[in-house]
């Protein structure tokens, strides 16, 4: 363990285990615990139009396009955007500090779940499963910032980060792949019984109902479109740099369309299964009731914390039900949660030169002592809630937007960069990439994303946030992005060190070869390597603005 090790870059041994590890990454709270309330609040069934809208039109393109920049550099997001222009590695970082952000909050999120795991054997909550969880176990104060810690939280998430570092200090194959290979499969298997299980409830029908049916109205507000496509963003784990580091570890061919179609679909699949077996038990917990299945439905931390355990005491059977529920939410938890914060111990790694493990305890030690300042106290939550609607309606969307801009747009070159990114795709993947890919990552989805954007901060800066003090979102908030910002252009001034420089150019002159390879074999299945962008890209990154 040495902070001057040049880095050694791990790989995933088999495109399973890289494609085990994007749908652990993927599959996570987001898919669970977010995606039920997120598609009732936005229209219930009609929320499936932009839903699948988003996945086609920005999910999967964007996966495809973040695929082709980690593999085709083989480096982590910053190193990957500088390739492209110097003045894009900003993005990079900032996608990074993005991640850290999300990891600090989401750590937590699977340390109550942890708990509510054991509270559910004896339904600790009793009779008051509201009170329970923000009075007796998380102890809330008011909104704002207190060092007043709050044990049975603290313990837990100490022991989530133990965890997570334990996992990734096994390395990329053995701990990430590794432990993804086993989880998801347990996952699915668990939660298909827990879902087969909510549909036979009396009551399930109701909560189907209220999910399924449409309210076409909500087709024509602009927040609904926005809650969709922030939805896919945050459960394929795009726009936050996991998916270029994952792709980075891929071996030189490796098929990246193929994997991403698998990945893609899978989780969106999961995620709509999460919806069906969460309304189904609301159906029933409503019935029980003897009230509307919307007024069950509360908001996401609610609706996990608050209406599950009020589920698990009203079923037969309901501390089975609820061991393993809050069982899926730290498997899923757990397989993301160490995505995300192999994100900036990769780009870190890369910057300063560190050893592999070294970089996992120091970066991985930071997230994990922010986090327990920051989430372990009486106002943790009023912190998280700030946190994660910052990081995910203008950090994520706000990344993706300057991404898209900057490759298709502002950079040099017809289309900027994208045609490398597509003839990259084409010349080793199977599914090839064409003219429609270039107009969704070009020009359907900036656009789109633009406008939500401003809409987005409209709304922040005119009507707060939850009723929320300005000093809570200001610092939690704005504060938050703007220090990434800073960070993103400080961390840009500091030199590469050149380990790090000759890595990624040996990885893009392999990618060249294989690129051209294609184009002289011409692929059969339309062109691989168009020859302009294919004779343009052996020479054009990174070494003209680097040297
Ligand atoms: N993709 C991860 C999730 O859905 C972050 O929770």
């Amino acid at each position: 363990m040495s902070p001057t090790k040049a880095p050694q870059r791990e790989v995933f041994a088999t495109r399973g285990a890289f494609i085990f590890a994007a749908i652990g990454s993927a599959v996570g709270l987001g898919n669970i615990w977010r995606f039920p309330y997120v598609a009732y609040e936005n229209g219930g069934g009609a929320f499936l139009i932009p839903y699948l809208v988003a996945l086609l039109t920005a999910g999967i393109p964007l996966l495809f396009f973040t695929y082709a920049l980690g593999h085709r550099t083989r480096a982590a997001a910053p190193l990957a955007y500088r390739t492209l222009s110097r003045g894009a590695e900003p993005i990079g970082w900032f996608k990074t500090g993005i991640a850290f952000v999300i990891g600090v909050y989401y750590a937590a999120i699977i340390a109550w779940a942890a708990c509510f795991m054991v509270f559910s054997l004896k339904q600790s909550w009793g009779d008051d499963a509201e009170g329970f969880f923000f009075g007796e176990y998380l102890k809330m104060g008011d909104p704002g910032v207190s060092f007043e810690f709050v044990p049975g939280v603290l313990i837990p998430v100490i022991l989530v980060w133990v965890v997570a570092i334990g996992i990734l200090v096994l390395g990329v194959q053995n701990g990430i792949a590794g432990f993804s290979k086993i989880f998801i499969p347990l996952l699915v298997v668990v939660f298909l019984i827990l879902v087969i299980r909510s549909l036979f409830l009396p009551g399930a029908a109701d909560g189907l109902n209220a999910l399924f049916t449409p309210s076409f109205d909500a087709l024509t507000d602009p927040k609904v479109w926005i809650a969709a496509y922030g939805q896919i963003f945050f459960s394929l784990s795009i726009c936050f740099g996991i998916m270029i580091t994952y792709a980075s570890y891929l071996k030189k061919k490796t098929n990246l369309t193929g994997s991403g179609l698998v990945v893609g679909f899978s989780n969106s699949a999961f995620e709509i299964l999460a919806g069906i077996g969460v309304f189904a038990a609301l159906g029933f917990m409503a019935a029980a009731q003897g009230v509307e299945v919307g007024d069950v439905a509360s908001s996401g931390i609610g609706l996990a914390f608050v209406a599950f355990p009020t589920l698990i005491s009203q079923m037969p059977g309901g501390a089975f039900f609820g061991v393993a529920f809050f069982a899926c939410l730290v498997f899923a938890g757990l397989t993301s949660l160490i995505s995300i914060v192999q994100v900036p111990i990769q780009a870190l790694r890369e910057k300063f030169g560190w050893g592999n493990k070294f970089s996992i305890f120091i970066v991985g030690g930071a997230m994990a002592i922010v986090s327990i300042v920051l989430m372990t106290t009486v106002t943790g939550l009023y912190v998280l809630d700030t946190m994660d609607a910052w990081a995910n309606n203008l950090g994520i969307v706000g990344a993706a937007v300057v991404a898209l801009l900057v490759v298709g747009w502002v950079l040099k070159g017809d289309l900027g960069k994208l045609p490398i990114l597509r003839d990259h795709l084409n010349a080793v993947s199977s599914f090839k990439v064409n003219k429609l890919w270039l107009a969704c990552v070009g020009l359907i989805t900036p656009v789109l994303l633009v406008y939500m954007l401003v809409q987005q901060i409209i709304t922040f800066a005119t009507e707060g946030y939850e009723d929320y003090p300005a000093g809570l979102t200001g610092v939690f908030g704005w504060g938050m992005i703007g220090l990434l910002a800073v960070l993103a252009f400080a961390l840009t001034l500091i030199r590469w060190p050149q380990s790090s420089i000759d890595a990624t150019e040996a990885a893009i002159a392999d990618s060249v070869a294989e690129e051209n390879k294609r184009n002289a074999a011409g692929s059969g299945s339309g062109p691989a390597v168009s020859k302009k962008s294919g004779g343009r890209a052996g020479k054009g990154l990174l070494t003209t603005e680097e040297k």
